[in-house]
């Protein structure tokens, strides 16, 4: 099991420097799984490095699709939205919940059966909010029941004739579960209709209509109306962008230890994903985007933090919408309240109980193990912040959840001494390279 030792960050070594992130790892999963549903070969580019990523690639594989690497992208030959082929071995989705929900409504329409599992964790994850839905269109999906809801390992279909469409009001913002449902409605009979609570990821809606797929946008209504459509999806060529939940760890640790200019190159600043930036704005931490540019469909820009953007921080709110467009910074945004002036208050964030550990639970813990003052609630948190003198050396517990151990490894920097991170594996699910960019920003993390 790999541990992080973090040495604190001195006051007079400020952290400075460029980096590149990791390619973003939802677009990323979009790229592959939607280039085995292409009619022409599509070249991928700036894919990240990560585990979870890797799951999407080789799923495709066992759907049909052939990829092969050409200098330094690499080339997807789908199998197209008709031709997927039955896999002959279950599916193994390892951490991955976008993996695996993607996955279920890829082939909820097809006549061949798929099966789906995961890891410990994605075998305790929530997947009756796919499943409902789908079963609602025709789809035949069994799991496993486990007190309310229904976990991996999921066996998908066959189904004789074809799903029907759906008018459906999501119960929660999920894009996770909007995609699914997008993706099976791509093979449906009629339209479908889905209407989100709230403003979650839209890089599906936005590489689908790139493709072709009969998709509109009006505010939270998304459909998708197949009537009078030849079927076809196609796209030449995908460059991913970086990924902004890999950099507001560097972020994070450039406002918190001090720095001397710390640029994250290329980040996707799609609106849907920049709620931490505007979180940041309110702790008087002001990251600006700079050099914008339109990119594949997405937006992109630096995102650069300057000398004393950290000086002084002061606490916030975080709640609603913000909650949503926020939702995988919590934890980093967690940690940067403990050194803010006042009580950040953390609302609508009970969607993080179930991500890859309980993050509400985590977060509190992790917090706690520096000598900050949290109180758990039902659907959030209230931290304390600590913004004199150094935190205490904490140990860590990551719980196997990548956010939670490069959060700690962040806050650590403040620390009056060595905090050990304990079971810090799973930070190769989405960033393998953190520890080598933080080293390369200036700070001191021993790997053991
Ligand atoms: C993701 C959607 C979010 C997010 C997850 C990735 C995606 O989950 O937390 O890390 O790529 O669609 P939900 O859709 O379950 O909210």
């Amino acid at each position: 099991m790999t541990s992080f030792l973090v040495e604190p960050q001195p006051r007079e070594r400020p952290l400075v420097g460029h980096v590149r992130v990791p390619g973003d790892k939802s677009i990323g999963h979009r790229a592959l799984l939607f280039s085995l549903l292409s009619d022409t070969p599509v070249r991928v580019t700036g894919l990240g490095d990560g585990a979870d990523n890797g799951r999407s690639a080789k799923a495709i594989v066992q759907l049909g699709a052939r990829v092969e690497r050409v200098d330094g992208a690499i080339v997807i030959h789908g199998a197209g939205l008709q031709a997927l082929r039955a896999p002959t071995a279950p599916i193994d989705c390892g951490n991955s919940g976008t993996t695996i929900r993607l996955l279920t409504g890829l082939v909820a329409g097809q006549r061949f059966a798929t099966t789906l599992f995961g890891d410990e964790s994605l075998s305790k994850r929530p997947m009756r909010r796919v499943l409902e839905p789908l079963a609602r269109m025709g789809a035949v999906v069994t799991g496993k029941g486990e007190g309310a809801d229904v976990v991996p390992p999921l066996t998908i279909g066959p189904i004789a004739g074809r799903l029907r469409g759906l008018d459906y009001a999501l119960p929660v913002a999920s894009a996770q579960v909007k995609t699914a449902l997008l993706l099976a409605a791509l093979s449906a009979e009629g339209r479908t209709r889905l209407v989100e609570p709230g403003p979650g990821r839209d890089h599906s809606e936005r590489l689908l209509r790139h493709m072709g797929a009969p998709l509109t946008v009006n505010g939270r209504e998304v459909v998708l109306d197949p009537s009078g459509w030849d079927g076809h999806l196609a796209i030449d060529a995908i460059d991913v962008p970086g990924d902004p939940s890999s950099s507001a760890f560097l972020i994070a640790a450039a406002i918190l230890a001090g720095c001397d200019n710390v640029t994250c190159a290329d980040i996707c600043v799609n609106p849907t994903r920049t709620g931490f930036l505007d979180v940041l704005a309110a702790m008087n931490a002001l990251v600006e985007p700079q050099a914008e540019r339109a990119g594949g469909g997405e937006p992109i820009a630096d995102l650069v933090v300057t000398r004393g953007a950290g000086d002084a921080l002061r606490a916030t709110e975080i709640a609603g919408d913000l909650t949503v467009r926020a939702i995988d910074e919590i934890p980093i945004l967690a940690a940067v309240a403990a050194r803010a002036r006042g009580t950040t208050i953390v609302r609508d964030a009970e969607e993080l109980r179930v991500k890859e550990s309980d993050r509400v639970a985590t977060t509190a813990a992790m917090l706690r193990g520096f000598g900050i003052q949290v109180e758990e609630r039902p659907d959030g948190l209230a931290i304390e912040g600590q913004p004199d003198g150094a935190l205490k050396a904490a140990h860590v517990h990551a719980a196997g959840d990548h956010r939670i151990a490069m959060a700690a490894a962040v806050l650590a920097l403040c620390a009056d001494g060595q905090t050990r991170i304990d079971d810090a594996d799973n930070v190769a699910t989405s960033y393998p390279g953190f520890v080598a960019a933080m080293t390369r920003l200036g700070a001191t993390i021993h790997v053991v």
